[in-house]
């Protein structure tokens, strides 16, 4: 029997990698492929293990002769062509529990790093300065905290708001009013309600064309004066061109961001404004999240391979 083979394009953990091994597997890791790299050399391999990164779009499923299986060491599928995939008969499977407690996690850091503006704090005190001031606050406590998307991340997030003390609010269209209660947070139906009353706001959201450019300049002027925005889902659901505009109105009162439009992000209107704190796409990027990101799809690719049903992405 040949051997199959199994194309990995961007970092996960090594224990996936070794359940892979020992099942037989060749393993190839290839990281940094340019889009026509990764193409022309496809076609040998059984499957194919991605994060956020790689695109797989359908002119390179067209070149992947013998793909039965990807797997997406993460949650979001965005980068992935599901439906091209699923007419070739190509499984899409992913790791959908692997990262939510860092990515909620990673939100509570970055909304109360805004809140204490400690990345400007540090920069200051690394300058030499004792300044303190300069860096009054704002408290969590008793402050409301909108949270667009009350899925597995957003529930996390509003479980850990309560324990701050805020008041939670939330739209969620599939979300229902008993789990809403669940989570100790107030639905509401229209989105523009919510806005005037948020001191700070998270999205939870896929990316979706309704996602995408979801907070535009009107929904901006209808925030709060001060709010505090906060974006680990997906790049573009707060229109960041208009998001500068209002940081630099003094209307925003800072910005927490992970995730970009364009990713790598080098360069945004953001850049300049040093209450936008921006991290690298890294909420998901803890040991325990890529361990399990790594093994879980490693465990989906296997089953796949061996003709077992794998929960689909
Ligand atoms: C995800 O969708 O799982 C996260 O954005 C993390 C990642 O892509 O690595």
């Amino acid at each position: 029997m040949t051997q199959k083979r199994v194309l990995v394009t961007e970092k996960i953990a090594e224990e996936g990698l070794e359940i892979l091994r020992r099942k037989g597997y060749a393993v190839d890791v290839r990281l940094d492929m340019a889009p026509e790299e990764l193409a022309a050399a496809i076609a040998p391999y059984d499957a194919l293990i991605v994060r956020s990164q790689t695109q797989v779009t359908p002119e390179l499923l067209d070149a992947a002769a013998n793909l039965k299986i990807i797997g997406r060491a993460g949650v979001t599928i965005d980068n992935i062509d599901v439906e091209a995939a699923s007419e070739r008969g190509v499984i899409v499977c992913n790791a959908p529990t692997s990262n939510i407690v860092s990515a909620a996690e990673h939100t509570m850091a970055l909304l109360l790093a805004c809140a204490r503006r400690i990345p400007q704090a540090d920069a200051s005190m690394h300058a030499g300065s004792w300044e303190r001031a300069a860096f009054t606050g704002t408290e969590l406590y008793q402050k409301t905290l909108a949270i667009f998307g009350l899925g597995r991340i957003g529930g996390l997030v509003a479980e850990r708001a309560r324990g701050f003390g805020m008041r939670l609010v939330g739209h969620d269209p599939y979300c229902s009013p008993e789990r809403a209660a669940a989570l100790g947070v107030e639905l509401f139906e229209s989105v523009g309600d919510i806005l005037p009353i948020a001191d700070f706001i998270t999205v939870h959201l896929p990316k979706t064309s309704e996602t995408i450019g979801m907070f535009g300049p009107s929904e901006l002027a209808a925030m709060k004066d001060g709010v505090v925005l906060v974006n680990c889902a997906r790049g573009g659901i707060f229109d960041v061109d208009a998001v500068a505009d209002f940081v630099a109105a003094g209307k925003v009162d800072a910005v927490g961001l992970d995730v970009y439009e364009e990713e790598p992000c080098h360069d945004s209107p953001l850049h300049e404004f040093d209450n936008a704190l921006l991290t690298p796409h890294i909420a998901a990027v803890t040991r325990e999240a890529q361990v399990r990101a790594g093994t879980q799809i490693a465990e989906y690719v296997w089953e796949g391979l061996e003709g077992s049903i794998v929960p689909t992405a």
